[in-house]
């Protein structure tokens, strides 16, 4: 069941997001660019080793440590913080990210931060939300393929056809799609507060029925949960289709016992077999709060390292999905980044100030914990665009 879903970025096989990157790709990439493991280096480092020692092998720290003093250093000396996405592998997330979290929390801390620089360890679409919320900072996004197959199904031309053909229904957009989509939005969510939100626009636009867009999945899910009729598009996130209600079934044959949690944008069927659901950071609540013997996230492979980092008592079984967008973030690519400042985020300013006002309509909703996705529930239809 373990699985790879980009084989030409270099994978070698086991469902280990270090062995797409490499190890020794990590000690060659520090030894070109003049890093060494000295005694200097380990001593900046070693602390940080302690956050990792659980999913990073004694034997692959040399590799990554020169990255990540240097890069900690440079972050000082530049006045820049580097906002990690749950998805990102340990090293980068624990080691040299400033906040870690999921796509809300990060959009919440690019709208805070008095930094100058910000880095993106995450993909382009949350590189955007930076620059959409903070447009005086200089925003870097360490790889430009760092894409994702949501943002990509959809362009801004395509929102306003369906707002052609459904005129005066509320349009709500999940972050997972670039600014000129965002443009040309009412509001947008995440995985957090897709429910939430969806509540909400019904509420405000006084209605029972709103475009949820671009995520099919979710927002059958959404509607599963808010009884409210949903107009979606057909996007798909190429990393949670791949799951099945039988991976759930063949995981509790294997493994009795096990707790199953899964990213809402997984296929209905998945989330009423799963014990659990809802966003990154709902996830990783979860397991911090409940503490299972036993569990296995259905969402990208690295959320479950970044989470046994901090929970090493838990049992976790690992098949899981690799997201290659997010996977071209690596410790060069940001030391690169920040050296060389690229590749900065440039959005034209009347496109900006539109999709800004999409993401503070949903920044000011009320802060509650990240929503959890009730599990266990009929698929509900929804009208395809
Ligand atoms: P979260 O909002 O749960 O962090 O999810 C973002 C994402 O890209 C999931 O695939
Ligand atoms: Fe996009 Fe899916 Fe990758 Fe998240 S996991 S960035 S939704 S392709």
């Amino acid at each position: 069941m373990a699985r790879i879903i980009d084989a030409p970025l270099g994978a070698g096989g086991a469902c280990d997001p270090h062995a797409m990157h490499g190890t020794w790709g990590a000690l060659s990439a520090a030894a070109a660019r003049g890093l060494a493991y000295t005694d200097e280096v380990r001593a900046k480092t070693d602390a940080l080793y302690e956050n990792v020692k659980h999913v990073v092998p004694a034997v692959e720290w040399p590799a990554y440590a020169p990255l990540v003093a240097a890069i900690n250093d440079m972050k000082r000396a530049k006045n820049a913080i580097i906002l990690a996405h749950n998805y990102m592998t340990s090293e980068i997330f624990w080691c040299v990210g400033d906040f870690r979290g999921d796509s809300l929390a990060l959009a919440f801390k690019a709208a805070q931060t008095d930094a100058a620089i910000i880095v993106q360890a995450g993909v382009h679409f949350m590189a955007e939300t930076s620059k959409i919320l903070a447009p005086e900072k200089t925003v870097l996004i360490p790889d430009l393929r760092a894409g994702c197959s949501l943002a990509a199904s959809i362009t801004g031309a395509d929102v306003r056809l369906i707002k052609q053909k459904f005129p005066g229904v509320p349009v709500i957009t999940y972050v997972n799609t670039s600014a000129d989509v965002k443009a040309e939005s009412d509001v947008t969510c995440t995985s957090s507060n897709a429910a939430a939100v969806v509540e909400w626009a019904a509420r405000e636009w006084r209605t029972n029925r709103v475009i949820f867009i671009p995520d099919e999945y979710l927002a059958k899910n959404v509607a599963a949960q808010t009884g409210i009729k949903i107009i979606a598009w057909h996007g798909r996130c190429e990393v949670h289709e791949r799951f099945t209600a039988e991976d759930i079934a063949e995981l509790r044959t294997s493994y009795p016992g096990i707790v199953v949690l899964a990213h809402p944008e997984c296929p209905p069927e998945v989330m009423s077999a799963a014990d659990f659901a809802g966003s990154t950071a709902a996830l990783q609540l979860y397991v911090e709060e409940k503490h299972p013997a036993k569990v296995v996230l259905l969402t990208e492979c690295s959320m479950s390292d970044n989470v046994a980092a901090a929970a090493p008592t838990v049992d976790f079984i690992r098949p899981c999905n690799l997201c290659p967008h997010m996977k071209r973030i690596t410790l060069e690519g940001i030391y690169d980044a920040l050296k060389e400042m690229k590749h900065e985020i440039v959005i034209p300013e009347a496109v900006r100030v539109r999709a800004k006002q999409a993401v503070d309509r949903m920044l000011a909703l009320p802060k509650e914990k990240p929503r959890a996705f009730e599990t266990g529930r009929q698929p509900v239809a929804v009208e395809l665009v």
